[in-house]
């Protein structure tokens, strides 16, 4: 394995998502988890998360707060409130907070950002990581935000195939095809870079008609746009979707393919293509198995997003179904909680925990 860390070739990878063999598995989990150490310290990373509105703008299909989903109670929080739970991630340790929600480019929405940011950015003498997952906006708004001090901004890829991206996404009508076009999506990703954000891309894992082909080229797409951080998680289709009616193309859910087994030798791989990036354990691969983000930890990974939002609303943000947090029996419900039975997970694997620290890598 050691002579792969610069030159791991696509061939590599897949040959690596295709191992059965356990011992195989293990020894690139291994190595993945060594190499981050080395790389970036023994440190996990904690973002808290706030998901500010599950109003949007698309009707992607594969997402339960999609416009077209007329089953969920429409929510935004109010100025106050973003700022409270700002206020209480950063006091307990949280160095960094995500700002995550639909996409919306209505101006009083994307001016509400504009003074949260600057605001949040006042709560400390010393800087403080905001990192915006908000969607696709123009390159005006883009660097508005950037001049107002957030520095970080996630646009996930969801799938570098175009022709998987465009059967995911709504191509009917010609307002349908502007609004989820691949084009624009890989052009924001590219101004992202340009403005000067640390950029985060990702895909979802499992989709239907995605092959361990595509899986291995959505890694090389992360290396060749050479992004500084990556959230990969599993698709876990959700029943008010369209794509829930498209399992049967589906290799993974067919069970032919183990999610979480594939997951994490994603994770395994981009850590070995791209050493020194943030990688996150995500929510959605939590779901898949209680303590499958410590093994996404041990595989690789080095960022953790807890959910700061308040526990009310945390049930009309379900982008998935089965979302951990919102009341569900292996997991806990309050952020105080949550926190706590994350740190003591990590602790007993002996994994330290970078409190207050931004834990960007450049
Ligand atoms: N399963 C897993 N992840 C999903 N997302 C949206 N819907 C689902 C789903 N059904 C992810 C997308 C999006 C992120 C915010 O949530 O990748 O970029
Ligand atoms: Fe909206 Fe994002 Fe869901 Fe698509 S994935 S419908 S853009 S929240």
């Amino acid at each position: 394995m050691k002579d792969k860390i610069n030159n791991i070739t696509k061939e590599d990878i897949v040959n690596y998502l295709n191992e059965r063999d356990p011992v195989i598995i293990n020894e690139l989990f291994q190595y993945a988890n060594k190499l981050k150490i080395q790389c970036r310290g023994p440190e996990v990373y904690f973002r808290g998360l706030i998901e500010i509105s599950n109003i949007c703008s698309k009707n992607c299909y594969y997402c339960g707060i999609r416009s077209g989903n007329g089953k969920i109670n429409r929510y935004e929080l109010p100025y106050r409130k973003v700022m409270e739970e700002a206020e209480y991630a950063l006091e307990i340790g949280y160095g960094s907070i995500v700002i995550q929600g639909g996409e919306r480019s209505d101006r009083p929405f994307i001016e509400k950002i504009t003074h949260l940011i600057e605001d949040i950015c006042r709560l400390r003498k010393s800087k403080i990581g905001i990192t915006l997952s908000l969607g696709e906006q123009s390159d005006d708004v883009f660097k508005e935000w950037f001049d107002a001090g957030a520095t970080r901004y996630l646009l996930r890829i969801e799938e570098f195939d175009r022709n998987i991206y465009e059967k995911i996404h709504p191509q009917g009508s010609a307002i349908e095809k502007h609004l989820h076009s691949y084009d624009r999506r890989i052009k924001a990703i590219e101004s992202l870079k340009l403005i000067g954000y640390l950029t985060g891309t990702g895909i979802m894992i499992g989709l239907p008609w995605q092959t361990i082909d595509n899986l291995a080229d959505d890694l090389m797409f992360f290396k060749d746009v050479g992004v500084d951080m990556v959230g990969m998680g599993p698709f876990i289709p959700h029943p008010d979707t369209p794509l829930y009616k498209e399992l049967n193309n589906c290799i993974f859910w067919n069970n032919k393919i183990d999610l979480l087994d594939i997951s994490l030798k994603m994770i395994a791989l981009l850590r070995v293509l791209m050493p020194h990036i943030n990688i996150a354990a995500t929510t959605a691969l939590q779901t898949l198995a209680p303590d499958a983000r410590e093994c996404g930890i041990l595989a690789g990974a080095n960022v953790i997003m807890p959910n700061v939002t308040d526990f009310s609303i945390r049930g009309d943000y379900q982008l998935y179904p089965g979302k951990p947090g919102i009341g569900g029996s292996n997991t806990s419900d309050d952020v105080m909680a949550t926190k706590e039975l994350l740190v003591k997970r990590l602790k007993e694997l002996n994994i330290p925990v970078g409190w207050d620290k931004l834990g960007d890598w450049r």
